[in-house]
């Protein structure tokens, strides 16, 4: 096999030609499907070499015929990737005439077949396996679909924009004709076809516009359509107030699909969504559930600007518009709900999976300078990093600056394709500050350490507080330098109250921001009468590693008195963090377990509040097992578990009766709402119900089984069934699995979160229950959702399992990676990335874990496997 080529960021040159209007003709069949494209074509004023060829990409694509301006065309090549035109005048219309087979796509990218129904997914490449294009984002150009296909099998046709015609054709087939009046890169065609049904509203935007709004869905799945529609209208007025955003077409639609990469995808006006994103009802859907649909419907909403009306230049400035968009919808969330458990949240998988990535062979700067397959930079990286970077723009700005410099790149870059670069100097020109240092963080990968040190002179009455920065090295490159880093923290008192700021005699009230650019660096904080304790990196104010010493007397009071929340939940996890490390230190050491009494008076502290419901819940998790690990450059996957899952055994038994307590007075036992008291009650209440149920009690079992039979909502029923399903007698949750599995089995989305439980299952079984239920009716390894409930949840939830150590989880792991590399490339490659993660294993398990990489090797490989596994095996 020949190596798939890099492409680096410094090799980027405009495209020769550029493409002002496409007309495209698609007729849809499953296996033949038909696609004329009339491509209205200039030279690049930014290209001046003459007689450059024009090469336009084309992938899986069976050419039939080409036309220049009316005429026969031969003056061409096939290569590799697509088809090069010599001696084109200088505009031209280019008509190529194609044949695809949606039916046998497997991969999910281009034109496909999803349940009966034909829908695309274009980005970041997917529109060169349509038609021959300028498939790049820096080609923006106005699109007219016309599509055909057979009327009774698929009545609805949509595509991007407005519909303008449509008729009947003979043999019981149709067609529509949609117009888009915006230019837009290839990567936001949609196209979809099917017997489908809409749920229906609108939306008047600030000036007063209609804008009609349609979610189409199956018929069977109408009833789950209100949420999603919903969210969207919240999502286009909040865009409207916070950012000054509006709508531009007249008609936004959504669409739901079963078989989809991703959660979904911002195509103009016609948005595609995996369905897992977009259907929910309280009966078949958990909060948890209902919570993502909010977000991501309101995430690819808000792409319409960042995104769509100002697009990237190339695929290297993806956090341009992933970045921005992830932290516009992260507030939103706070906006929605509890900004603080919004920010707890995201900063947990920051710091779990982000922090991992940032760690390992795949880590990359959020722009990286080169890949070999796009698909694999649609990253944590790109997206939650990018949008720590964004944040921090933000917190260095202030918002009204920051919003002045987001209307400026809004109005100065409308309908054109930028860079990083472009949105970043917008805000350097508003705010007058230099954000030289700052771009740093775009070009460095690894997650900064801070370091503190604090010194207290009662004869100055001084406090000096002293950060050193360190990014560790990552592939590629051995030398950091430092960053600008905002730190946003307080000062408290022996109660935990926010003493008044004073640097070099400015009084800065309780809480102010500091600018980190050195390695290291210091503050001095005046008239101080007792040494103070700092509260770090408030609201983590920057995506960092902090290494901060503090004894259990200053945890605990910052966990139950920082007037930040998010440090008081930090404040918790690192009490908690200390205590599983004792306990791991002594199963190491073959001492008997001690739980460490400062995390039981933690607990007993939490127990007694429950003002804040939602947030005691947060506050009550333990830290996973992934994060765990994060904290070791050698991880004893065994000791983790063991410890973890001893804290938390202790910690339900000695305090049964305050969760029994907790958790009568918060079941509610009231017909299922949405309502925010609602959603915090179910959330403490289930919190309690997995601590009680972890004394592996029969009144307890009872209890959850009780919750099974009687729940009138998902949340409360998987909770149960979880509770069930993980207890250590596999005979325990046997029966609420198949009563669960009778009732669900018509309904996907339940049976992920089905496949799921089990195979999370903590015990030596679940492998065994993987290997048994990859041929359970329910599964296929051709539905990404399904792939992900099964062997993602396996190897990415169950840490202790998929680690053993004898090796056949990875083994498991490596069979599934190498069938999907054939089947779904773009799957395959996210799927093989937990056997990346070996740098900090024990020698006996990384050796495994290379072993099954390089097996994966030995096979013929689509360049997105190869990518990974080559840089792994690096
Ligand atoms: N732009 C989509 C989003 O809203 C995701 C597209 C992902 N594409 C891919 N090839 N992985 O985030
Ligand atoms: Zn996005």
């Amino acid at each position: 096999m020949s190596q798939p080529s890099t492409i680096h960021l410094k090799d980027y040159l405009p495209p020769a030609f550029l493409i002002d209007q496409v007309e495209l003709d698609v007729d849809l069949h499953l296996e033949n499907t038909r696609v004329v494209s009339r491509l209205h074509l200039r030279r690049n004023p930014q290209r001046p070499e003459p007689g450059l060829p024009l090469e336009l990409h084309g992938q899986e694509l069976t050419l039939h015929s080409i036309q220049v301006n009316g005429a026969p065309f031969s003056d061409y090549q096939l290569t590799e990737s697509g088809i090069t035109l010599h001696h084109l005048p200088d505009q031209a219309v280019l008509e190529t005439q194609v044949e695809i087979s949606p039916a046998q796509n497997t991969a999910l990218e281009g034109l496909y077949i999803s349940g009966g129904h034909f829908c695309t997914q274009c980005e970041a490449e997917g529109f060169r396996r349509i038609t021959y294009y300028l498939d790049r984002p820096d080609v923006l150009a106005r699109f007219r679909t016309r599509i055909s296909a057979d009327a009774a099998r698929y009545p609805v046709l949509l595509s991007n924009g407005n519909l303008i015609e449509q008729g009947q054709l003979e043999g019981g087939r149709h067609f529509v004709c949609w117009e888009d009046p915006f230019p837009k890169p290839a990567y936001l065609f949609a196209l979809v076809g099917g017997q489908l049904h809409a749920v229906k509203d609108q939306f008047t935007t600030l000036s007063g516009r209609k804008v009609a709004l349609e979610l189409w869905v199956e018929e069977e799945n109408l009833h789950k359509g209100q949420h999603a529609l919903t969210s969207l209208k919240k999502a286009m007025q909040w865009d409207e107030t916070v950012y000054g955003r509006e709508y531009d077409l007249d008609i936004y639609m959504i669409v739901a699909v079963n078989d989809f990469n991703m959660g979904a995808m911002e195509n103009k006006g016609l948005n595609i969504f995996n369905s897992a994103c977009v259907l929910a009802d309280p009966k078949s859907a958990t909060d948890r559930a209902f919570h993502r649909v909010e977000s991501v419907v309101a995430h690819e909403y808000f792409h319409n600007w960042s995104g769509n009306r100002v697009t990237c230049r190339d695929w290297f400035q993806l956090s341009l518009k992933e970045g921005f968009t992830v932290f516009r919808d992260q507030q939103f969330s706070a906006d929605q709900h509890s900004a603080a458990v919004e920010r707890i949240q995201n900063v947990a998988l920051l710091r779990t999976a982000q922090f991992a990535e940032d760690a390992g062979p795949t880590a990359h700067p959020v722009r990286p300078e080169s890949y070999i397959e796009i698909n694999n930079f649609y990253t944590l990286t790109i997206y939650e990093k990018g949008a720590e970077i964004v944040r921090m723009l933000a917190e260095l700005l202030g918002w009204p600056t920051f919003r002045r410099g987001s209307d400026l790149y809004f109005e100065r870059f409308d309908g054109q394709a930028v860079t990083i670069e472009d949105f970043v100097a917008c805000m350097a020109e508003v705010s007058g500050q230099d954000l030289s240092q700052f771009m740093r963080w775009y070009h460095q990968a690894g997650t900064p350490q801070l370091r503190v040190e604090r010194h207290y002179d009662p004869a100055a009455r001084t406090f000096t507080l002293t950060l050193h920065q360190q990014t560790p090295p990552t592939p590629g490159q051995s030398d950091k330098q430092p960053l600008l880093i905002p730190v946003k923290l307080g000062l408290l008192d022996a109660q935990g109250q926010d003493l008044p700021l004073i640097l070099k005699g400015e009084a800065l009230g309780d809480e102010t921001v500091i600018h980190l650019r050195e390695a290291s660096q210091s503050w001095v904080f005046e008239q101080l009468d007792a040494a103070p304790l700092p509260s770090l990196l408030r609201g983590f104010s920057a995506p960092v590693k902090l290494d901060y010493p503090r004894t259990d007397a200053e945890l605990a009071l910052q966990l139950t008195q920082d007037s930040d929340g998010f440090n008081r939940w930090e404040a918790g996890q690192k009490l908690a963090l200390n205590a599983i490390d004792a306990l791991i230190q002594q199963q190491q050491q073959g001492q008997d377990l001690q739980l460490h009494p400062s995390l039981v008076s933690a607990f007993a502290a939490l127990l007694q509040d429950h003002q804040d419901p939602m947030m005691l819940a947060e506050l009550l998790q333990l830290p996973s097992e992934a994060y765990i690990a994060e904290q070791y450059a050698c991880v004893d996957i065994d000791a983790i578990h063991i410890a973890r899952d001893y804290a938390r055994k202790m910690l339900a038994t000695r305090f049964y009766d305050a969760f029994l307590a907790l958790y009568q007075r918060f079941d509610l036992q009231a017909p299922w709402s949405a309502e925010p008291e609602q959603l915090a009650a179910r959330q403490l209440k289930n919190t309690c119900l997995a601590y009680l149920v972890a004394t592996e009690s029969e009144a307890a079992f009872t209890l959850a089984q009780q919750q099974f039979e009687q729940a009138d909502n998902m949340t409360d029923q998987l909770a149960a069934l979880t509770a069930l399903a993980h207890a250590e007698d596999p005979a325990q949750g046997q029966a609420a699995l198949r009563a669960f599995e009778q009732r669900w089995q018509q309904d996907a989305l339940v049976m992920d979160s089905w496949f799921s439980v089990q195979v999370t299952r903590p015990y030596a079984d679940a492998l065994d229950r993987l290997h048994q239920l990859k041929t359970h009716p329910a599964f296929s390894m051709k539905n990404p959702n399904k792939v992900r409930a099964l062997l993602g949840a396996f190897c990415q939830q169950n840490p202790s399992r998929f680690h053993r150590r004898d090796g056949a989880g990875y083994a498991a792991l490596a069979d599934a990676v190498i069938e999907l590399n054939q089947l779904n490339p773009q799957i395959a490659a996210r799927l093989v990335l937990p056997l990346t993660r070996h740098q900090r294993m024990d020698d006996h398990r990384k050796a495994q874990m290379k072993a099954e990489l390089q097996r994966i090797q030995d096979q013929p490989l689509s360049p997105d496997v190869y990518e990974v596994v080559s840089k792994a095996l690096a």
